[in-house]
């Protein structure tokens, strides 16, 4: 069984994406340093799939156990690189952060890489990287734009430096995976998203509010130049995305990419308005939600949606799962969640 790296593997996408692999027979260790995730998450995969990943937890800043870490996994096949801050307002506040824990710890993977005969690489970058689209559908070949925050800065960077490695070496290869916005949660309810403290995002704000941690949700600005006023996002289901880093993975194992620095926008190609996620959560859940609108969010773009034949072409994988099902799931993750408390 192929043995692969999943950093970050604990995460959100993370975790979705060790399910995925495990169920296709991969061998996977997880790196995750537990700042943003649960080692419960650990048993919860177990229970899923039966398969126990080996788990290090390793904060990726730290240089010397990086390198340590990579002479004793000599026997990689690949990585799926996740690991990283991602909070777009918190990165506004503390940018050193986001540079740090982002850029740094590329970099000291990277460079760990360099002994190794061969790499797979598969980067977790972000829509981020186009900012306000002047085209939408947005394909692959939108320019990247000023980024609006460091966070969005760090993907950009990230994508640029991996391309450097991949320019100068032939035998690297990567594949860079731009996610447009990752909802939802696994059909067991066992893993989900583990927003700490105020959700930033506005599905977990959602569920939060219906189940009753908020008190109701703020939707922000309904005067954008869109048909009911509200910003338009691609919103993806996470195991959609999930299976889309196997089967990116696989692409690289088999040598059937095209070039060996590739990237890849992850979405559904339908966009939907907040309002039209509210209206879709009230209608799975049989809930009436409690918001409000209030004024524009700095720095929202107004609106965001993948061109996906890309990805359908080429990469040979398309998003299956509707904003239904993925309102529905995430809202029984959210009960489940609750339940344990
Ligand atoms: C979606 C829409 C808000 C919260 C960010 C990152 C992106 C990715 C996904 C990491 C917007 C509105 C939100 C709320 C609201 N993260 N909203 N009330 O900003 O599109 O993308 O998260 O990769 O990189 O930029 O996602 O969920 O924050 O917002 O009205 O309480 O919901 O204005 O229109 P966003 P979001």
């Amino acid at each position: 069984m192929d043995k692969i790296l999943v950093t970050g593997g604990l995460g959100y996408i993370g975790s979705h994406t060790v399910v995925e692999l495990q169920k296709e027979g991969f061998e996977v260790v997880i790196i995750d340093d537990l700042s943003n995730s649960s080692v419960e998450t650990l048993d919860r995969i177990k229970a899923i799939t039966g398969k126990n990943p080996q788990f290090e937890e390793l904060d990726l800043k730290e240089k010397d156990r990086v390198e340590a870490f990579f002479k004793t996994y000599k026997d990689l096949k690949g990585i799926i690189h996740f690991a990283a801050s991602k909070a777009v307002g918190e990165s506004v506040n503390h940018p050193l952060k986001y540079y740090e824990n982002n850029i740094s710890t590329l970099v000291y993977i990277l460079k760990a890489l360099q002994d190794l005969e061969t790499s797979n690489f598969i980067f977790s970058s972000s829509c981020t990287v186009y900012g306000q689209a002047d085209e939408l559908p947005i394909t692959e070949e939108a320019p990247v734009k000023k980024a609006e925050s460091p966070y969005g800065n760090t993907k950009q960077i990230g994508e640029e430096i991996i391309q450097e490695v991949c320019k100068i070496n032939s035998e690297f290869n990567a594949i860079a995976l731009r996610y447009f916005n990752p909802i939802g949660a696994h059909d067991s309810a066992l893993i989900g998203e583990l927003p700490i403290g105020i959700p930033q995002n506005l599905v977990p704000f959602i569920t939060q509010t219906a189940i009753g941690l908020r008190e109701e949700l703020s939707v922000f600005g309904d005067d954008y130049p869109t048909e009911d006023g509200t910003c338009i996002r691609d919103y993806i289901h996470v195991v959609d995305l999930a299976k889309a880093h196997v089967v990116a993975l696989k692409r690289l194992l088999e040598s059937n990419n095209k070039t060996n620095y590739e990237t890849f926008n992850l979405g559904t190609g339908t966009g939907s308005s907040v309002m039209e996620v509210i209206k879709s959560f009230e209608r799975v859940s049989g809930e009436k939600l409690n918001y409000k609108i209030v004024e524009r969010r700095e720095g929202d773009i107004i609106a965001a949606y993948a061109d996906t034949e890309k990805a359908n072409k080429e990469l040979g994988w398309k998003a299956h799962l509707t904003l239904n099902d993925a309102m529905l799931s995430a809202w029984e993750w959210e009960k489940k969640l609750r339940e344990n408390l």
